[in-house]
């Protein structure tokens, strides 16, 4: 749920925000001056506000002036008219997060709103890393035991106290925004703001005018002077997502903001100075692009000051059913519910499986299993079929011996029974079947016993008397 602090002198416009927002996910509190807005912060701790900039009262910028001061994480959206524009300049110099022209253009209010969410989330939870192995609650965090997560985990730490550009490389989905996020949250620079800019998802040309800002008149289209990113998070962290995807421009004027913290707008003279904590990542090798003179050789030695290679989940899926772990108590603490279990065999297919999506591709196929699976264990029918396979668990393996079994039907199956019937004259196929069916069960649900007979449709009791019968309990106690 998400908290957003209306702050407007106009009931009018109160209403119709009000209707405009109106969603399940967003809690709108307002106030009708800049005074009672402040008072209701540190009560209310919204995680937004959208406040107009002229009311009567102390006016907008010296309320936002006042928010800064108390929270500079705090993101504060402007509602301006036209007429307002230098006001609206010298707000975004004091870090504004955004401004809104009046009359709204809904479409962009609501995408607006969204970012700005965003980058409160990111500001807000704190993403631990140290030592988030098997802890009973959920935290958000980074999760892994292998080697190579240690690694970075000790660099986390020490890049973290120190003001280093750090550059992240890795595979899509391996982690590379959390360990950005958990190098800011551990750094100095953590009550100050962080904005993470995803440069592959700006259209090149107004990337530059994006991170700097421009100047009136700077290119067709600019009509009015804008601040950018960099000036707007003055002594705090920028985070360069896809920094392989730059014009040779704008890798210039990185380079020197790095070099010497200064900068002009674009279609500007004059320098402009900040102090800004760069954390930049891409998934593309850089080396190869510094080779093929697309990248700025002398901009990615000033960006490899500490270098953070996140290694892909396939090279250690000791990693795997920690974040399995991990995944299932976010999702039970996201729905309010007990975890549900997953089964060892569900686990093994997890850990066989190549992972071209990462850590990202595992959360997502946890997340749909968690939908599919009909009791509370996870089975390996309730995984993607890429990642499901056909070796392994169940039905399958019993079929497996027999030959293709693949998409039968039941009559199918029984046909494949009796084949293997027939190969074994003194096999009594019902009890061989059955006892096949209570074993995979068994190990589907990791021994859980309630879990298992719910998957064969019988009662735990049927099931007791099975696992009696077919001498089963000896042979499961070894795994
Ligand atoms: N070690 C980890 N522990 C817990 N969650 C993780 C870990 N690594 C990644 N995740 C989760 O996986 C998802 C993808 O991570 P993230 O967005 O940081 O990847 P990325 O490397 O930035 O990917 P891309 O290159 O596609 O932008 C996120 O939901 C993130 O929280
Ligand atoms: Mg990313």
């Amino acid at each position: 749920m998400n908290k957003l602090l209306l702050i407007d002198d106009e009931e009018d416009v109160r209403y119709s925000i009000q209707r405009i927002i109106d969603s399940p996910e967003v809690e709108l509190i307002t106030a009708s001056s800049g005074e009672e807005g402040l008072k209701l912060i540190p009560k209310a701790k919204p995680d937004l506000v959208l406040m107009d900039i002229r009311m009567g009262g102390i006016s907008g910028m010296e309320t936002l002036r006042r928010i800064r001061q108390m929270d500079a994480k705090l993101p504060v959206i402007l509602m301006t008219g036209y007429s307002t524009t230098q006001m609206t300049i010298e707000a975004m110099k004091l870090g504004a997060y955004d401004y809104l022209l009046k009359p709204f253009d809904v479409p962009k209010f609501k995408e607006i709103i969204a970012n700005a969410l965003k980058a409160a989330r990111d500001m807000r939870q704190v993403v631990s890393y140290q030592p988030l192995l098997e802890s009973e609650d959920y935290e958000l965090g980074i999760v892994g035991r292998s080697e190579a997560m240690q690694q970075i985990f000790k660099l986390i730490g020490q890049v973290a106290v120190s003001d280093a550009t750090a550059l992240i490389t890795g595979e899509s989905g391996t982690g590379k925004e959390l360990v950005a996020r958990a190098i800011y949250h551990h750094s100095d620079r953590s009550q100050q703001p962080f904005l993470a800019v995803n440069c592959a998802a700006i259209p090149e040309q107004l990337l530059e005018s994006e991170l700097f800002g421009h100047e009136r008149g700077a290119f067709t289209g600019a009509t009015l002077q804008r601040i950018g990113k960099f000036e707007q998070c003055n002594k705090g962290t920028i985070f360069l997502d896809e920094i392989g995807d730059m014009t040779p421009a704008t890798q210039t004027k990185i380079l020197r903001v790095l070099q010497n913290g200064t900068f002009e707008r674009v279609g500007g003279n004059q320098p402009i100075e900040v102090d800004v904590r760069v954390i930049a990542a891409t998934n593309k090798p850089l080396e190869a692009a510094v080779a093929a003179k697309q990248f700025r050789e002398d901009l990615f030695y000033r960006l490899n000051v500490v270098r953070l290679h996140i290694a892909p989940l396939r090279e250690r899926r000791e990693d795997i059913p920690l974040l399995v772990n991990y995944f299932l108590k976010k999702l039970a603490h996201e729905q309010q519910r007990p975890p549900k279990s997953v089964a060892t065999s569900v686990i093994k297919l997890l850990e066989k499986y190549h992972w071209p999506g990462n850590v990202r591709e595992l959360e997502n196929a946890i997340r749909r299993a968690h939908v599919m699976a009909k009791s509370d264990a996870i089975l390996q029918s309730d995984l993607p079929p890429e990642i499901a396979g056909t070796a392994g668990g169940g039905l399958a393996s019993v079929s497996g011996t027999l030959g293709d079994a693949s998409g039968t039907d039941a009559a199918a199956l029984a046909r494949q029974l009796f084949q293997w019937a027939r190969r074994d004259p003194k096999l009594k196929i019902i009890p061989a079947v059955e006892r096949e069916l209570v074993i995979q069960a068994l190990k589907e649900t990791n021994n859980n016993q309630v879990h298992a007979a719910k998957l064969l449709g019988i009662t735990r009791a049927t099931l007791r008397k099975r696992i009696d019968k077919f001498g089963i309990q000896r042979e499961l106690n070894v795994k």
